[in-house]
């Protein structure tokens, strides 16, 4: 098997964390540079990503997540939490941004960002979150990968009300809403009812279909 394959066997959905394990400095930086170099639809990155250690905002962010343990005995807690919506605040930010770090302006690019503000203008404040909200999963995705690849556990994690973290977080204030949260740390077999369960997919040719 490939590495990146034995890397996503190894990986599973932790139920139970051993609160007593912190993963290190260096494999969280891995793992939040991996989420931002995450691609994304036209290059926005249109969220931000909150690693939450406070005892006490995790208890309460647990409180309003079906309970659930790996929000309090994670090492950390990452909250994905897009933009509520696509602003041409925001794309300038981006295509700037973008000008400024290459050192010149490129006129297609340019006419490429005056398309954008006519399509984010036209679509409307909530299929601009709801397209936030699916790049804020791609980085989602990287990040159970790095993870696996740094040995750190992770749950991916919807099971829980956003309004209510985003109350708790002060996201409203910034313009955000929690979409996932991605609790990291170290498996605790004892305790952890799917560690040494089969893991279930669909077969291959079940999800794929060859088109030639
Ligand atoms: C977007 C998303 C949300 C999920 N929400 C939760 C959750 O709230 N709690 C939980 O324990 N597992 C959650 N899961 C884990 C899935 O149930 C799990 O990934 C799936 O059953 C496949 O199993 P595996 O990840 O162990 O391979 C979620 C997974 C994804 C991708």
């Amino acid at each position: 098997m490939t590495d990146v394959i034995d890397k996503l066997n190894w990986r599973y959905a932790t139920k139970k964390f051993d609160p007593a394990k912190t993963v290190s400095d260096e494999k969280l930086e891995h793992i939040l540079e991996a989420i931002r170099l995450a691609p994304t639809s036209s290059g926005l990155q249109p969220f931000e990503v909150f690693v939450v250690t406070n005892p006490d905002l995790r208890a309460k962010i647990q409180a309003v997540g079906w309970n659930q343990g790996q929000i309090t005995e994670s090492s950390h807690l990452l909250v994905f939490a897009a933009w509520d919506d696509i602003t041409a605040d925001r794309v300038n930010m981006m295509f700037d941004l973008t000008n400024e770090q290459r050192g010149f302006i490129n006129e297609g690019w340019e006419a490429y960002r005056k398309q954008l503000l006519g399509i984010v203008a036209a679509r409307g404040q909530q299929a601009n979150f709801d397209s936030a909200a699916r790049q804020a999963y791609i980085a989602l995705g990287v990040a159970m990968v790095a993870a696996a690849f740094e040995g750190v556990d992770a749950t991916p994690m919807e099971g829980f009300d956003p309004a209510a973290v985003d109350q708790i977080l002060s996201l409203k204030e910034r313009k955000l809403r929690s979409v996932v949260m991605l609790p990291i740390g170290y498996r605790q077999p004892e305790g952890d009812w799917l560690v040494n369960l089969k893991k279930v997919r669909r077969s291959r040719p079940n999800l794929i279909t060859e088109i030639a």
